[in-house]
């Protein structure tokens, strides 16, 4: 196997978006800063309402995927469609935007932690004006696989291959194929896992640090880190004490021009001047 090392970090900077939530934003802090097709990664982590408590009230997408994976309190997600998700702790959703979706995402809690990402993944050029989709993804919904060596594996999207064994997750079949793990490492434990050559892959630890790199020549990421990985057909992680959380995102490259203007990301000038006209008209969704 040959293992993947890292090419590029990019630390998270503090920002708040929506009525003034405070983020971390990592992926996405710039245009320059995206891995195709991932766009934006955030996370949120508070314990002060003030942080959240004003939430993300209605506004648009058009032209990609948003996954929101909660680690721990309870947003009410709403959409001009009359759909109503709860996103409770452990629980996902995966949004496809496609043509248009206008919707809010609001704590629904006045005290206690909220924790959890966001992160933004491409359309391809054929798939932009589908129509919206949604999946909410019960905690329940979510596998997870213990690891030999200690620690755990759970799989939001995509397939965990292990030792003589397979754990699919509930998001399956997309064009991008994404993979998207939350893996927990022991101190001293370690994960080695597949992936195909030619998908793009980055690690965002969130707890603790990881060695990424075939043994003895590991490099270390920080927490609120993410790492960028070179070319190869596998990953190998290690956690240092006291042990580490850390998301594993991969997927397919689209290769395609990306024009971007805030939540509308399409492949021309053209098309972005449409979607600003027919949001201002109604004709978004
Ligand atoms: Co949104």
């Amino acid at each position: 196997m040959n293992i993947r090392t890292l090419q590029q970090v990019i630390r998270s900077v503090p920002t708040s978006d929506g009525a003034g939530v405070q983020l971390r934003r990592s992926l996405g802090q710039s245009h320059a800063l995206r891995l195709d097709p991932f766009l934006m990664l955030d996370e949120f982590s508070s314990e002060n309402p003030d942080d959240y408590i004003a939430g993300f009230p209605a506004h648009p997408h058009r032209g990609f995927e948003t996954v929101t994976y909660m680690l721990d309190g309870h947003m009410l997600h709403e959409d001009h469609l009359g759909h109503r998700g709860d996103l409770r702790g452990g629980g996902a959703q995966w949004m496809t935007a496609g043509r248009g979706i206008i919707h809010s995402e609001m704590p629904q809690q006045e005290s206690g932690r909220l924790r959890g990402f966001q992160l933004w993944i491409n359309l391809p050029a054929r798939e932009k004006m589908r129509p919206a989709a949604y999946r909410d993804i019960q905690p329940e919904e979510i596998p997870r696989a213990e690891l030999p060596g200690g620690g755990s594996v759970k799989v939001i999207a995509g397939t965990l291959e292990t030792a003589g064994d397979s754990v699919a997750g509930p998001i399956q079949g997309l064009s991008t194929a994404p993979l998207f793990l939350d893996v927990r490492l022991p101190a001293g434990g370690s994960f080695v896992h597949r992936l195909p050559a030619d998908h793009n892959a980055f690690l965002y630890p969130y707890e603790g640090a990881v060695g990424i790199g075939a043994a003895g020549s590991a490099r270390s990421l920080q927490s609120h880190e993410a790492g960028i990985l070179s070319a190869g057909d596998g990953i190998e992680l290690s956690a240092a004490a006291p042990g580490a959380r850390v998301l594993l995102l991969a997927a397919r490259p689209l290769r395609e021009p990306v024009v971007q203007y805030g939540p509308f990301v399409m492949n021309t000038r053209e098309e972005i001047e449409q979607a600003i006209a027919d949001y201002q008209s109604g004709r978004l969704a």
